[in-house]
Protein backbone atom coordinates (compact mmCIF):
# COMPACT_ATOMS: atom_id res chain seq x y z
CA UNK A 1 0.00 0.00 0.00
CA UNK A 2 1.13 3.45 -1.26
CA UNK A 3 0.97 6.57 1.10
CA UNK A 4 0.38 10.06 -0.89
CA UNK A 5 3.74 11.54 -0.32
CA UNK A 6 3.80 15.77 0.18
CA UNK A 7 7.74 16.26 -0.77
CA UNK A 8 8.01 16.19 3.43
CA UNK A 9 11.00 13.49 2.75
CA UNK A 10 12.88 15.88 0.36
CA UNK A 11 12.48 18.84 2.67
CA UNK A 12 13.40 16.90 5.70
CA UNK A 13 16.98 15.90 3.61
CA UNK A 14 17.34 19.59 2.76
CA UNK A 15 16.60 20.78 6.34
CA UNK A 16 19.65 18.11 7.23
CA UNK A 17 22.09 19.00 4.61
CA UNK A 18 21.35 23.08 5.26
CA UNK A 19 21.98 22.43 8.99
CA UNK A 20 25.35 20.63 8.27
CA UNK A 21 26.32 23.73 5.59
CA UNK A 22 24.96 26.50 7.83
CA UNK A 23 26.07 25.04 11.23
CA UNK A 24 29.43 26.95 11.50
CA UNK A 25 28.18 30.14 10.11
CA UNK A 26 25.71 30.47 11.54
CA UNK A 27 27.24 29.90 15.29
CA UNK A 28 30.50 32.54 14.26
CA UNK A 29 27.94 35.81 12.83
CA UNK A 30 24.76 34.90 15.43
CA UNK A 31 24.78 39.15 15.52
CA UNK A 32 26.52 40.64 12.34
CA UNK A 33 24.75 41.34 9.47
CA UNK A 34 25.34 38.31 6.49
CA UNK A 35 28.28 39.41 4.34
CA UNK A 36 27.96 38.95 0.12
CA UNK A 37 29.10 35.52 -0.38
CA UNK A 38 26.63 34.44 2.94
CA UNK A 39 23.74 36.40 1.16
CA UNK A 40 23.88 34.74 -1.76
CA UNK A 41 23.70 31.69 -0.03
CA UNK A 42 20.56 32.30 1.92
CA UNK A 43 18.83 33.66 -0.98
CA UNK A 44 19.85 29.90 -2.82
CA UNK A 45 18.60 28.60 0.25
CA UNK A 46 15.29 30.83 -0.14
CA UNK A 47 14.50 29.83 -3.58
CA UNK A 48 16.27 25.64 -3.13
CA UNK A 49 15.31 25.52 0.63
CA UNK A 50 11.79 27.43 1.33
CA UNK A 51 10.91 26.83 -1.93
CA UNK A 52 10.53 22.91 -1.84
CA UNK A 53 7.39 24.32 0.57
CA UNK A 54 6.67 27.51 -0.49
CA UNK A 55 7.31 26.93 -4.29
CA UNK A 56 10.22 27.75 -6.40
CA UNK A 57 9.37 31.50 -7.10
CA UNK A 58 7.38 31.40 -3.41
CA UNK A 59 3.95 32.03 -4.87
CA UNK A 60 2.97 29.05 -2.65
CA UNK A 61 2.58 25.80 -2.73
CA UNK A 62 2.18 23.09 0.62
CA UNK A 63 3.22 26.39 2.15
CA UNK A 64 1.56 30.25 1.36
CA UNK A 65 3.31 32.52 -1.22
CA UNK A 66 5.96 34.25 0.29
CA UNK A 67 5.49 37.39 -2.36
CA UNK A 68 5.45 40.94 -1.36
CA UNK A 69 2.04 41.68 -1.63
CA UNK A 70 0.78 38.87 0.80
CA UNK A 71 3.58 39.77 3.51
CA UNK A 72 3.00 43.74 3.19
CA UNK A 73 1.34 43.50 6.09
CA UNK A 74 4.05 41.79 8.44
CA UNK A 75 7.04 43.61 9.44
CA UNK A 76 10.26 41.95 8.49
CA UNK A 77 11.04 41.72 12.63
CA UNK A 78 7.41 40.03 12.84
CA UNK A 79 8.34 37.51 9.89
CA UNK A 80 12.10 36.63 11.42
CA UNK A 81 10.26 35.57 14.40
CA UNK A 82 7.89 33.56 11.78
CA UNK A 83 11.20 31.61 10.65
CA UNK A 84 12.70 31.28 13.67
CA UNK A 85 9.73 29.92 15.95
CA UNK A 86 8.09 28.14 12.91
CA UNK A 87 4.47 27.89 12.91
CA UNK A 88 3.63 25.16 15.48
CA UNK A 89 0.77 22.57 14.07
CA UNK A 90 1.85 23.09 10.66
CA UNK A 91 4.13 22.21 8.85
CA UNK A 92 6.45 25.30 9.05
CA UNK A 93 9.56 23.92 10.83
CA UNK A 94 11.66 26.38 13.42
CA UNK A 95 14.98 27.26 11.25
CA UNK A 96 16.64 28.86 15.10
CA UNK A 97 19.62 27.10 15.71
CA UNK A 98 19.88 26.83 11.64
CA UNK A 99 19.83 30.05 10.79
CA UNK A 100 20.97 33.15 12.66
CA UNK A 101 18.73 36.39 13.76
CA UNK A 102 20.37 38.26 11.29
CA UNK A 103 20.16 35.52 8.71
CA UNK A 104 16.52 35.35 9.66
CA UNK A 105 16.16 38.98 9.01
CA UNK A 106 17.82 38.90 5.80
CA UNK A 107 15.26 36.45 4.25
CA UNK A 108 12.04 38.61 5.69
CA UNK A 109 13.45 41.48 4.41
CA UNK A 110 14.46 39.52 0.74
CA UNK A 111 10.54 38.21 0.61
CA UNK A 112 9.32 41.71 1.09
CA UNK A 113 11.85 43.11 -1.23
CA UNK A 114 10.47 40.12 -3.55
CA UNK A 115 13.46 37.76 -5.63
CA UNK A 116 13.46 39.27 -8.59
CA UNK A 117 15.23 42.29 -9.21
C1 LIG B 1 8.27 21.66 5.28
C2 LIG B 1 7.62 22.74 4.55
C3 LIG B 1 8.11 24.17 4.78
C4 LIG B 1 9.39 24.66 4.67
C5 LIG B 1 10.67 23.89 4.30
C6 LIG B 1 9.30 26.09 4.93
N1 LIG B 1 8.00 26.43 5.20
FE1 LIG B 1 7.33 28.31 5.66
N2 LIG B 1 5.44 27.57 5.90
C7 LIG B 1 5.04 26.28 5.64
C8 LIG B 1 3.60 26.18 5.82
C9 LIG B 1 2.76 24.95 5.63
C10 LIG B 1 3.16 27.48 6.20
C11 LIG B 1 1.72 27.93 6.49
C12 LIG B 1 1.39 27.57 7.92
C13 LIG B 1 -0.02 28.02 8.26
O1 LIG B 1 -0.94 27.26 7.96
O2 LIG B 1 -0.17 29.15 8.79
C14 LIG B 1 4.34 28.33 6.24
C15 LIG B 1 4.32 29.67 6.59
C16 LIG B 1 5.38 30.53 6.48
C17 LIG B 1 5.34 31.97 6.74
C18 LIG B 1 4.11 32.76 7.17
C19 LIG B 1 3.41 33.20 5.88
C20 LIG B 1 2.15 33.99 6.17
O3 LIG B 1 1.65 34.64 5.21
O4 LIG B 1 1.64 33.95 7.30
C21 LIG B 1 6.58 32.46 6.49
C22 LIG B 1 7.02 33.93 6.60
C23 LIG B 1 7.41 31.35 6.09
N3 LIG B 1 6.66 30.19 6.10
C24 LIG B 1 8.73 31.46 5.71
C25 LIG B 1 9.56 30.38 5.39
C26 LIG B 1 10.96 30.52 5.09
C27 LIG B 1 11.72 31.84 4.98
C28 LIG B 1 11.43 29.25 4.90
C29 LIG B 1 12.88 28.84 4.64
C30 LIG B 1 13.86 29.34 5.59
C31 LIG B 1 10.31 28.34 5.06
N4 LIG B 1 9.19 29.05 5.35
C32 LIG B 1 10.39 26.95 4.90
C33 LIG B 1 5.86 25.22 5.27
C34 LIG B 1 7.24 25.29 5.10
Amino acid sequence: MTRPRLGFDRALAGLLLISAALATTSLASARAEPDAAAKTRLTHLLVQDCGSCHGLTLQGGLGKPLLPETLADRSAEVLAEIILDGIPGTPMPPWRGLLSEAEARFLAETMKKGLTP
